[in-house]
C-alpha cells in the first residue's frame, strides 16, 4: 500500500515537473520581470503596458488641452473605446489605421469604424466578456450617451496580466456598480468632473459600491464644465473609506 502511494507520488511529481518545464521559460521569465504600467494622458486616455503588450483606452490627443502626447507617436496592439463622444473616440481611427491595432468596443462603434476601413476589431455588447492575449475585457453598463445611433455607452472591466481594473468611462453613479465590485478590483478609474459624469460626491459613493483596492480619478479639468480639484476627491475617499486615491498627473506613468 505504502509503495503504491510512493509510486503515485513519484508519477505526480514527474508529470508536474514535465509540464512546468514545458511552459516556455522565456514567457515565465518576462512575466515575472516586466512591470505592468499605466500612463495617463488626461481626460480618459490611458495606456496599459506590460512588456511589448500595449492597450490604449479612449485615445484623445488631437485638441486635448493636456497636450501630453500625439496620436502619431502612439503604438498599441489594442484600442478600447467606451463610447463615441469626441473626447473618447478622438484619435482611435487614425491610430488603428496606422498601427493595425485591434479595436475593442460596442458593435455599433466597431461597425462605424469598419466603414472607415478598420476591419481588425472586436464588437461586443454590455455584459459580454472576451479573452485576449493580455487577459480579458468585459463591457459594463455606463449611464451616459453613446454618441452613435442605436448604441450604448460602456465601461470596462479589464484584466491585464493579472491586474483587474474597472474603467468606468463616462457615467452617472448607478447601483449596479455593487455587482461590478464583485470582480475584486485592484483599481477603479472613475470620472469626477461632474456636469457630464459623476462629480465628487457621486464618485465617492461609487467607491463605496466598488470597494477597489485603489482609485484613480479621471475626466476633469479639460474644459470649464468639469473643473475639479482631485485633491478634494482624494480627501473625501480616503477620509471615508481609507481607500488610497492615486492622482496620476497627466503625462506620467505609474507601476500597477
Ligand atoms: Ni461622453
Ligand atoms: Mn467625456
Amino acid at each position: 500500500m505504502l509503495r503504491k502511494i510512493v509510486m503515485l507520488g513519484v508519477i505526480v511529481c514527474l508529470t508536474l515537473g514535465a509540464s512546468i518545464a514545458a511552459a516556455a521559460p522565456d514567457a515565465l521569465f518576462s512575466w515575472a520581470q516586466a512591470p505592468t504600467t499605466l500612463t495617463y494622458y488626461g481626460q480618459s486616455t490611458f495606456l496599459l503596458t506590460h512588456g511589448d503588450t500595449k492597450v490604449l483606452i479612449d485615445p484623445w490627443f488631437t485638441g486635448s488641452p493636456w497636450k501630453t502626447g500625439t496620436a502619431d507617436e502612439m503604438d498599441a496592439q489594442y484600442i478600447l473605446i467606451s463610447h463615441a463622444h469626441f473626447d473618447h473616440i478622438g484619435d482611435a481611427a487614425s491610430i488603428a489605421l496606422r498601427t493595425g491595432a485591434k479595436v475593442v468596443s460596442t458593435s455599433e462603434i466597431t461597425r462605424m469604424l469598419g466603414e472607415k476601413g478598420i476591419t481588425n476589431s472586436q464588437g461586443m455588447s454590455i455584459g459580454g466578456k472576451k479573452n485576449f492575449e493580455f487577459g480579458s475585457v468585459k463591457l459594463t453598463n455606463a449611464v451616459h450617451g453613446s454618441g452613435v445611433a442605436g448604441g450604448q455607452a460602456a465601461g470596462f472591466i479589464i484584466t491585464f496580466f493579472g491586474k483587474v481594473l474597472y474603467f468606468a468611462g463616462d457615467t452617472a453613479l448607478f447601483g449596479d456598480m455593487a455587482y461590478i465590485g464583485k470582480a475584486n478590483l485592484d483599481y477603479a478609474l472613475l470620472p469626477i468632473g461632474d456636469n457630464f459624469t459623476m462629480g465628487l460626491d457621486d464618485a465617492t459613493e461609487a467607491v463605496g459600491l466598488l470597494h477597489p483596492k485603489k482609485v484613480i480619478p479621471m475626466h476633469y479639468n479639460s474644459n470649464p464644465n468639469i473643473m475639479q480639484n482631485p485633491e478634494d476627491f482624494k480627501k473625501m475617499v480616503e477620509g471615508r473609506y481609507g481607500t488610497p486615491v492615486i492622482i496620476v498627473k497627466p503625462g506620467t506613468t505609474i507601476t500597477l
